[in-house]
């Protein structure tokens, strides 16, 4: 029988992990089934709870639910654990094992699709709501000389980098701030992990953010630059890249939890721009 995954989100219609999916199956040649589940706002548990009984294996988790899945899960991985956040569930043997690959994803595809290795390097994160605290772990652990994590609300900022200092022991690169701290500040690497972009908006950014070389990654995408990379072009910015690449990584990784195979998610994201 052909196994079921699937992704659940409200709204979900636009999602592109059925299509992100069912091109890494053909890729390595893997018998599933990947669809787009619309759960109610007030109806994610029981929506898992029948796709569970319907025989399916696992589970990507978008907008709004990974908090919920978080608490939904009866055992976690450990970055799952550190993000606060679940977008990767494997069903086993009545078991829900929750873990988040998003950290993964971006670090994925800055490395290896850009070419942009963070360590060593001055690191500026925007936000420091779920997408920020999801991708901070595996941003730490590449090594940055210093990473600044920057709020609207600045209490949480100092109060995302203070818990994630204390557990990967990095006191003296991880410092969370307000933007107006920021002045006279710049970084090589620039991540907007805020959903600012989503109503067209920008955080409030100081002139001489970017240092000579630096990248600027937005990790929304859309047609064309976000307001955050239209910003940092003419702010020069050395390069510019949107989300699309992480989404396609996470979803890699996300299928090599499934289904112990890794796929190519270059070769596709080639392809998804191509289009
Ligand atoms: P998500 O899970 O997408 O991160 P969230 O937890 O609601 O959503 O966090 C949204 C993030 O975007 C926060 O860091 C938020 O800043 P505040 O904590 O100060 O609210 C940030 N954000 C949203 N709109 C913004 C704007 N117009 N300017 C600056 N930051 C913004």
């Amino acid at each position: 029988m052909t196994d079921r995954y699937c992704v659940f989100g409200n709204p979900v219609a636009h999602s592109k992990s059925p299509a992100i999916h069912a091109a890494f199956a053909r890729q390595t040649g893997q018998d599933l089934r990947y669809d787009a589940i619309l759960a109610p706002l007030d109806g994610f548990a029981a929506a898992v709870a029948g796709f569970v009984a319907a025989g399916g294996r696992g589970a990507n988790v978008t907008v709004p639910f990974k908090e919920e899945a978080f608490r939904l899960s009866t055992r976690r991985t450990a970055r799952a654990e550190l993000a606060g956040a679940v977008n990767t569930l494997s069903f086993d043997d009545g078991e829900v094992i929750g873990d988040n690959t998003d950290g993964a994803g971006l670090v994925r595809d800055l490395v290896d699709n850009l070419g942009y290795v963070p360590a060593g390097r001055r690191v500026l994160l925007l936000g420091a709501g779920g997408a920020a605290r999801g991708v901070l772990g595996p941003l730490l652990e590449t090594g940055p000389a210093r990473l600044v994590v920057v709020n609207r609300t600045a209490a949480r900022a100092h109060e995302l980098a203070s818990r994630f200092a204390e557990h990967f022991a990095a006191r003296d690169t991880l410092a969370g701030s307000g933007y107006d701290a920021l002045d006279g500040s710049a970084f090589d690497l620039v991540i907007n992990a805020t959903s600012a972009s989503l109503g067209g908006d920008l955080p409030a950014l100081p002139d001489g953010l970017f240092a000579a070389g630096s990248l600027a990654y937005d990790m929304m995408y859309g047609q064309g630059d976000t307001p955050f990379m239209a910003f940092a072009r003419t702010q020069g910015a050395a390069r510019v890249a949107d989300g699309l690449g992480m989404l396609v990584e996470q979803a890699a990784e996300a299928f090599f939890v499934w289904r112990g195979v890794r796929p190519d998610g270059a070769a596709l994201l080639a392809h998804l721009r191509h289009a």
